[in-house]
């Protein structure tokens, strides 16, 4: 059966297609209907059900004839470490540190904090927790401390796991006493947090409420797996939104299991036991979907690599990976390849390595711009996929079934909407648009199995952020255009988030932590063009009345304050000190015009600007610190 047919198929019965992709499941106890919209505009799937997301991820698979089969390839230029984990040894780690959450008191429904680097003790905590119905929430480690504290205070978590250190290159990023001040800041406390000592920092522990993986695991007894309710949070994952406070984004334990398990067949085109991998983080929702769950619910080998495209130890890297393990889906963002194409323009390094493994290269989390296509295309000699989706959907919106059937590639084009999404571009008055006509991409309510029906400890903000614009659709934040054929194109954010490395960032959030320096009294932050990172942020400050320090001075402080309120992950470098901030006459910020003077871009005036000789004084304030540089 073809994409089309099957795409009919879910419209025309979508309880049946959603039932008939559950029987890839083992329940405890089955469900007898898949959608319940009793709460609607919260739509909630598999609620009847009794199932467990570690034993679909392993339990089952050690059943039935995998438990030799490598489960996880952890492959770690930064330590120089290669191992092959089995099904059937990672079940009984797993069964382990459940075993000893259960002692120390976690229950289900209890929340666990994973802040950990790429090491597969991580994959191991998140399966722990979900064996037991404990919810985990992961923190990526290029969050600094008082980010971490915000999530802690959101998710009361009983316990943090982690471990002593993560691994960049060139530094060691010592996570223990970030964590310490984390609670320090944070108003709910832990009870305990344990510690995975990697030998290239120990963590120093208080006697108290510390403990080390290995001891804390010592002497307990395996825990089973618990049966938990279809609509029951498998995990919270934090995303950020337009304000300071991130979004808990809660993803319930039988839509995830179905709808991943559906993709890796029929959109990653792989079959149990082939090789998979993702190069994320565990920290974002690629790494949660793709790297930790979907491959192991499927019954693939997944591989862990701790490392960067480039400099761990060079451009190859990602070759000798593919080469060396067999790799036969792999899955980046357009921006690891933008860093091996500035390192290795004439693919050098990959003349060293066979390819022939792989099938399709997978691309998503920011916009995959047409060069980068053309050039991964030219390297490797097969299909480059983009593909759209969101920590809020947890899999595909819109992507290339290649598994159903490979549809023609546009460039630029993340292709056709997945079974279970109705993809609307709606105007501001809610208003269907014809083909190829921008406007706001929208995604008909409710939404699939493995998206979310809330977000944490926070429905009237799930409303107001979602649905409240157009009513009875999910808005997703983007704008874009579909054309004839149903193809579609992703082109912007209509928010004031801004993607930075294929890391989601909010200059709302970056607003709130440099109106903390004691000499700024008014901040914009907005996202320029970068050609590696896609995007990278710039402040623009507005100083307190009477401050005469110099303006460098204050910009250094800024960019420390950012490092270390926000992380490193924020890659802000550059600020300007300017007179004041281009407003419209109700008080906005213009910061998508600010933008477009440093992107040299064409802008339309705006209407209600108070001042419009102001755009030229943020012109040169940009051309200052290398922008809006465009010969006119
Ligand atoms: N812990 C601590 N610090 C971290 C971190 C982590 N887990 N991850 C990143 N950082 C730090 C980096 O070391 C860097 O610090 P620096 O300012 O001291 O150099 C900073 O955060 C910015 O990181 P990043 O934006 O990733 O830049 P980079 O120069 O280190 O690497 C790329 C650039 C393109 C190579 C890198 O972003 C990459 O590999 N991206 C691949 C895609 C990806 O992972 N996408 C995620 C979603 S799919
Ligand atoms: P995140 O929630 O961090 O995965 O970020 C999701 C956002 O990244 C989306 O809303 C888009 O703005 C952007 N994004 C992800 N994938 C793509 C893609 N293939 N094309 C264009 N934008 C993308």
């Amino acid at each position: 059966m073809g994409y089309s047919q099957i795409y009919q198929d879910w419209q025309s019965d979508p309880e049946a297609f959603w039932m008939d992709a559950a029987k890839a499941i083992d329940w405890v106890k089955e469900p007898t209907f898949a959608l319940n919209a009793a709460h609607d505009p919260l739509f909630e799937w598999y609620t009847d059900a009794k199932v467990n997301t570690c034993y679909n991820a392993l339990d089952r698979h050690v059943q039935n004839g995998r438990a030799d089969q490598t489960a996880i390839i952890y492959d770690s230029p930064m330590t120089d470490t290669k191992k092959h984990i089995s099904y059937a040894e990672l079940l009984e780690q797993t069964a382990q540190l459940s075993g000893a959450l259960i002692a120390r008191g976690v229950e289900k429904g209890d929340r666990v904090i994973i802040y950990m680097p790429m090491i597969p003790e991580t994959i191991v905590a998140m399966l722990a927790c979900t064996r037991i119905g404990a919810i985990h929430s992961v923190v990526f480690g290029g969050f600094a401390a008082n980010e971490l504290a915000v999530r802690i205070d959101d998710a009361s978590p009983k316990v943090i796991l982690s471990a002593s250190c993560g691994l960049e290159p060139g530094r060691v990023v010592a996570y223990k006493p970030l964590i310490d001040t984390a609670i320090e800041q944070a108003s709910h406390k832990p009870e305990i947090v344990v510690v995975y000592q990697r030998e290239q920092l120990k963590a120093e522990l208080q006697e108290s409420c510390d403990y080390d993986w290995c001891e804390f695991q010592s002497g307990v007894s395996p825990a089973e797996c618990l049966p938990v309710e279809g609509n029951h949070p498998a995990y919270i994952l934090y995303t950020s939104g337009t304000t300071g406070a991130p979004k808990g984004v809660v993803r319930p334990t039988a839509g995830h299991l179905v709808a991943l398990n559906w993709s890796m067949k029929n959109i990653y085109n792989v079959d149990p036991g082939e090789v998979f991998w993702a190069a994320s983080d565990l920290g974002w929702v690629v790494g949660h979907s793709y790297i930790c769950y979907a491959p192991l619910i499927h019954g693939n080998t997944t591989v862990l690599f701790e490392g960067k495209p480039v400099g761990t130890p060079d451009a190859g890297t990602f070759w000798r990976v593919i080469s060396e393990h067999n790799v036969r889906s792999f899955f980046t963002a357009p921006t690891a390849f933008r860093a091996i194409k500035r390192e290795d323009p004439n693919g050098v390094f990959k003349q060293d390595y066979d390819l022939t493994c792989l099938r399709a290269l997978y691309l998503a989390g920011e916009r995959a711009d047409p060069d980068t296509i053309h050039w991964a295309q030219k390297l490797l000699e097969v299909p480059v996929i983009d593909h759209w989706w969101q920590t809020e959907t947890g899999w595909t919106i819109a992507g290339n079934p290649i598994g159903i059937e490979p549809l023609p590639v546009k460039i630029g084009s993340p292709s056709v909407a997945m079974p279970g999404y109705d993809i609307r571009i709606l105007d501001e008055t809610g208003k269907k648009l014809p083909p190829n006509t921008l406007g706001a991409i929208v995604i008909k309510l409710p939404l699939p199995p493995g998206t979310f029906p809330t977000l944490w400890n926070a429905e009237n903000r799930f409303k107001n952020s979602y649905l409240s614009v157009f009513p009875g659709y999910y808005e997703t934040g983007d704008a874009g255009m579909m054309d004839e054929d149903g193809y579609l194109y992703v082109m912007a954010r209509t928010d004031d988030v801004i993607n930075v490395a294929g890391h989601r960032l909010s200059t709302g959030a970056m607003e709130e932590v440099l109106a903390n320096h004691p000499d700024v009294a008014e901040c914009a932050v907005i996202g320029v063009n970068d050609t590696l990172k896609g995007q990278l942020p710039i402040g623009l400050l507005c100083l307190t009345k009477g401050v005469n320090r110099p303006h460098s001075e204050i910009v250094t402080e800024c960019v420390q304050l950012m490092r270390d309120d926000m992380g490193p992950v924020a890659a802000f470098k550059l600020a300007a000190v300017i007179d004041r901030l281009p407003k419209t006459r109700s008080g906005k910020i213009l910061r998508s015009t600010m933008a477009k003077i440093a992107d040299n871009e064409a802008f339309k005036m705006p209407a209600t600007i108070d001042d419009s000789a102001i755009l030229d004084e943020i012109k040169i304030a940009l051309q200052a610190i290398g922008y809006a540089n465009a010969p006119s």
